[in-house]
């Protein structure tokens, strides 16, 4: 397996071309299987986590065509013939349970594993069953399956009991197809909704208010293909600026709207470093060590929970201390142990985490646990003495497109050691 070998103590400077989000890409993918049409996606980022949900959409069926290398590629979902998506690929990746409303409100069943839990925490699905049983599915949970089954899925009101990301997505392209307008109501607000309300509309739904509280929905017999953008990766550009801030350095990110990392940002000039706010670019220059600065992870437009670990990382080495709040996932601070390992100080009880700013980090052999553990670890190597190599990389390749090479491009010592190596 792969590992990836950092060197600590260059101060990162230049600019990086963002790649398409992930967490945007994963359901607009997914939205192709409600329309028999071709669908075009651009930017779409050369990952795991979409190479995957690429495989799921091809075991059922759908004709894919381009490469993942230019970012480009064709899905076409005309002939279907399989409405079951198998626990060995849910249980890989969760955001394929998002197939089950899409096929469900267009063929009229679907059979879809449980994904169980993961290492961040249980993240049951039960908002997204509650939402597809108001619009008339009809579900049964057999043997870790959902079996659901539908005449016309039928609009309806939704109110979610939290703003769920994945739950929000999902009864957007179910409502897409049924019959009338649905009302989701405590919907979440991620850009990456705004993303899917937009290319949900381009397909011919009338959608209103994606990114807001309340969304409606006008659901239609039968939708198009087109072409359509995936935006760029938020949490990758926070990546990167944590890695520019940590290094003391000068980082550039160019492609995003500085409006989705606006709390991140807020929280960067608390600690000191100095933002400046382009129109589709965020450049962040340190100014000295970080301060010490408490964070609270939110639904958007709060701190987002994707950026806890990196932040953590850098306040492993600030001046002064520290509180960390995780409110959204129950079990994510696996990061603390590996990063005490490069002698951070870090006390957590329940969901808070105290770090207090230590002078020196020093390299050591890391185990990466999760996709943005993983980035937190990346980012305190950049700053620790000597040398520090991450295993497990797959985690990362899951998330960070090309991660090394742009790092390295800024002027990290920063390499991978392949298997054989
Ligand atoms: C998405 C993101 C993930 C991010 C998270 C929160 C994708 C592919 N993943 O995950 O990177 O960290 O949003 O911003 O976009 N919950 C329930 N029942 C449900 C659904 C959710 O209890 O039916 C709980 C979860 O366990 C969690 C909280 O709600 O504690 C938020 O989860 P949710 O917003 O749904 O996250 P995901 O969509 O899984």
């Amino acid at each position: 397996m792969d590992k990836i070998k950092i060197v600590g103590g260059n101060r990162l400077q230049g600019s990086v071309i963002l790649s398409g989000s992930k967490n945007a890409a994963l359901p607009i993918l997914v939205s192709s299987l409600l329309t028999a049409e071709e669908c075009t996606y651009e930017r779409v980022p050369n990952l795991q986590d979409i190479e995957f949900i690429l495989r799921v959409l091809g075991e059922l069926g759908a004709e894919i065509d381009g490469e993942l290398d230019d970012g480009t590629v064709k899905v076409k979902c005309e002939e279907i013939d399989q409405v079951e998506a198998p626990y060995d690929l849910v249980r890989k990746m969760r955001a394929s349970v998002l197939v089950l409303g899409p096929l469900l409100a267009r063929f009229g069943e679907a059979k879809v594993s449980l994904p169980g839990g993961c290492a961040i925490g249980a993240r049951p699905i039960n908002f997204h069953l509650e939402g597809l049983k108001a619009l008339g599915a009809q579900i049964e949970l057999q043997e870790g399956y959902v079996i659901a089954k539908c005449k016309r899925l039928k609009g309806n009101r939704v109110t979610f009991p939290f703003p769920s990301v994945g739950a929000t997505e999902h009864l957007m392209m179910a409502a897409s197809l049924a019959q009338g307008e649905t009302v989701l109501e405590n919907c979440a607000r991620e850009p990456e909704i705004v993303n899917l309300g937009e290319t949900l509309n381009k397909m011919g739904v009338k959608l209103e208010g994606a990114g807001e509280e309340t969304i409606r929905i006008q659901g239609r017999d039968s939708l198009n293909g087109g072409r359509f953008r995936i935006m760029a990766d938020r949490i990758e550009a926070g990546t990167y600026l944590t890695a520019g801030f940590i290094t003391q350095g000068k980082v550039k990110v160019e492609g995003l709207e500085p409006i989705h990392l606006e709390a991140v940002l807020k929280v960067f000039e608390k600690a000191g470093a100095r933002i400046s706010r382009g129109k589709e670019s965020i450049e962040l220059e340190a100014q000295g060590l970080a301060r010490g600065t408490p964070i609270t992870t939110e639904p958007f437009p709060g701190f987002p929970t994707d950026m806890q670990a990196q932040f953590m990382a850098l306040m492993c080495v600030a001046q002064g201390e520290s509180e960390i709040t995780e409110t959204i996932f129950e079990n994510r601070f696996m990061h603390v142990s590996e990063l005490t390992r490069l002698g951070a100080d870090v006390s957590t009880k329940g969901n808070v985490a105290v770090v207090r700013g230590v002078h020196t980090l020093n390299g050591a052999p890391l185990m990466a646990t999760d996709l943005r553990a993983s980035a937190s670890l990346i980012v305190a190597g950049l700053v620790a003495k000597g040398e520090t190599v991450v295993s497990r990389v797959y985690h990362l390749d899951r998330g960070y497109e090309r991660l090394e090479e742009k790092l390295s491009a800024l002027g990290a010592n920063i390499e991978r050691l392949k298997e054989t190596t």
